[in-house]
């Protein structure tokens, strides 16, 4: 059972977005939190539609080589791409939800290279520090 799921997951969904609504739907609290904070908030920097180029960071999905999914730095932006294991069943099994695309935070290397994917710059405040809570930010 547990194998088929997992086989027809991997197939159907490389890189299969769900998007923060569903996640935020089993992760009330990280959705609240992950509100007050600059990655949720910034469509307002731009007027009409971001470039491809901006959205790379300023959004989450396949941009600038394919489409973003939302113009915010949602839950999968860091956490992965969700559609194959946001499962309930599946994510209280972290190795096989690590193993259907969901990011390791947990490790510091994996995590400050999550990060500096798209902080290659300092920020504008400090040197940036992954180690700090993103869910903790506040506008
Ligand atoms: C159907 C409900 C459900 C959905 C949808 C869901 N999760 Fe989860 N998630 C869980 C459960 C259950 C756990 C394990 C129990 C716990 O620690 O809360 C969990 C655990 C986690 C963890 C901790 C993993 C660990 O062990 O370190 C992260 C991170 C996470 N989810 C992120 C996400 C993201 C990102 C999404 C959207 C792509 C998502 N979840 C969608 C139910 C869900
Ligand atoms: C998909 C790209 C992306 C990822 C991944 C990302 N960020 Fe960000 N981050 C941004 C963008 C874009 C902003 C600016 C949002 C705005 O203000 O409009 C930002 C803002 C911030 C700020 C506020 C900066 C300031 O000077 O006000 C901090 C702190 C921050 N991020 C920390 C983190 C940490 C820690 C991680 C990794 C755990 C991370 N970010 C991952 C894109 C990203
Ligand atoms: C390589 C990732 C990356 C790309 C590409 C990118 N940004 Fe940003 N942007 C960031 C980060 C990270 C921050 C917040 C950190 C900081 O304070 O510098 C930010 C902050 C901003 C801000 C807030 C003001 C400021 O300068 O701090 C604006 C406005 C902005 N970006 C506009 C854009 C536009 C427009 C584009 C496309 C032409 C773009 N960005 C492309 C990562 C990026
Ligand atoms: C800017 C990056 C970033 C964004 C955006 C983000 N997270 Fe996280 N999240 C992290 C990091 C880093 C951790 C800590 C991981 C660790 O140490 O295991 C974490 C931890 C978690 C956990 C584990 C429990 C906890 O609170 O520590 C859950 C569940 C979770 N995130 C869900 C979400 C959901 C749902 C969203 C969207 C509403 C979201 N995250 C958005 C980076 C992010």
């Amino acid at each position: 059972m547990m194998i088929a799921t997992l086989a027809s997951a991997a197939i159907a969904s490389r890189r299969d977005w769900t998007g923060t609504a569903a996640c935020g739907a089993c992760h009330p609290k990280e959705l609240a939190a992950w509100q007050a904070t600059p990655h949720a908030n910034t469509r307002g920097r731009f007027e009409g539609k971001p470039q491809a180029a901006c959205l790379g960071c300023h959004g989450t999905g396949d941009a600038p080589a394919g489409a973003a999914i939302a113009v915010e730095v949602g839950c999968e932006a860091c956490h992965g791409a969700g559609a194959a294991y946001a499962e309930d069943d599946l994510m209280r099994d972290k190795p096989v939800a690590v193993a259907l695309g969901m990011v390791d935070l947990a490790q510091p290397g994996v995590r400050t290279s999550v990060c500096n994917g798209c902080h290659v710059r300092r920020t504008k405040h400090l040197p940036f520090d992954p180690s700090i809570s993103p869910h903790q930010l506040r506008l």
